[in-house]
């Protein structure tokens, strides 16, 4: 079956000091990807619950959390219930078993999302991965935005389409980080069907120009 691409770009890049219009600007994409970062899981701070819920009350599209924090069992499901539609915790700051996570965020009505850093295997999550409905892997180190894509990381995308595929795993497969216009189409090949891109979207003059650029690509290399 052809896999629909969806295109979420990260707020990291917009304006924070306009938020509520730069979320209009990027009101064709489909999922609008808020990064959550506490300085302490990754070396930057963004924003928290309050200001997630602000930007949800006037969010045109589905909010992604992405949550590069520590101690996630304890404030993730706050995102799922202001309204987010997926968060996302990582597996590396989950201290307990993460389908403990999945359950509670399913049960405040989200979809459960585990992210992967570059350098953490696929293997040994994959049996976790049945109670989740994304799989974020991480194109780049978590903490920044604008960095180099890390190709290295495809294999771990090759694999989870793979799952997907075989009907061991139903999810989104997501990638997040350095996803512009020289990369998508590799990272789409490999299996990726969620696409997050902050500077190649809010970096460009015409940032709906750009998600649908963005997604033309991906949705060739996907059928083709
Ligand atoms: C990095 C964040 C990304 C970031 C992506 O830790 O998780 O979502 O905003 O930005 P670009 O697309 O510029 O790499
Ligand atoms: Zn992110």
């Amino acid at each position: 079956m052809p896999r629909t691409p969806l295109i979420a770009p990260s707020l990291l890049s917009a304006d924070f000091a306009r938020i509520a219009e730069e979320t209009q600007r990027v009101a064709d994409a489909d999922w609008l990807h808020v990064d959550v970062m506490d300085a302490h899981f990754v070396p930057n701070l963004t924003l928290g619950r309050p200001v997630v819920e602000a930007i949800q009350a006037v969010s045109p599209i589905p909010l992604d959390c992405h949550l590069m924090i520590e101690a996630p069992e304890r404030w993730a499901p706050g995102y799922a219930e202001l309204g987010a539609k997926n968060v996302t915790v990582h597996a590396e700051a989950c201290t307990g078993d993460p389908r403990d996570v999945a359950r509670d965020l399913r049960a405040a009505g989200a979809l459960a999302g585990l992210a992967i850093k570059p350098g953490t295997p696929l293997e040994g999550y994959e049996e976790i991965l049945r109670d989740f409905d994304t799989l974020l892997v991480m194109t780049v180190e978590p903490g920044f935005g604008g960095q180099s894509f890390i190709a290295d990381v495809l294999p771990k995308v090759r694999r989870a389409r793979e799952l997907v595929d075989t009907g061991h795993l139903t999810l989104f497969v997501e990638v997040d980080g350095g996803i512009n216009a020289d990369t998508i189409e590799q990272a789409a090949e490999a299996g990726a069907d969620v696409f997050v891109a902050g500077s190649a979207v809010y970096g460009a003059d015409d940032p709906a120009r750009a998600i649908a650029a963005l997604r033309a690509q991906a949705a060739a290399a996907l059928t083709g």
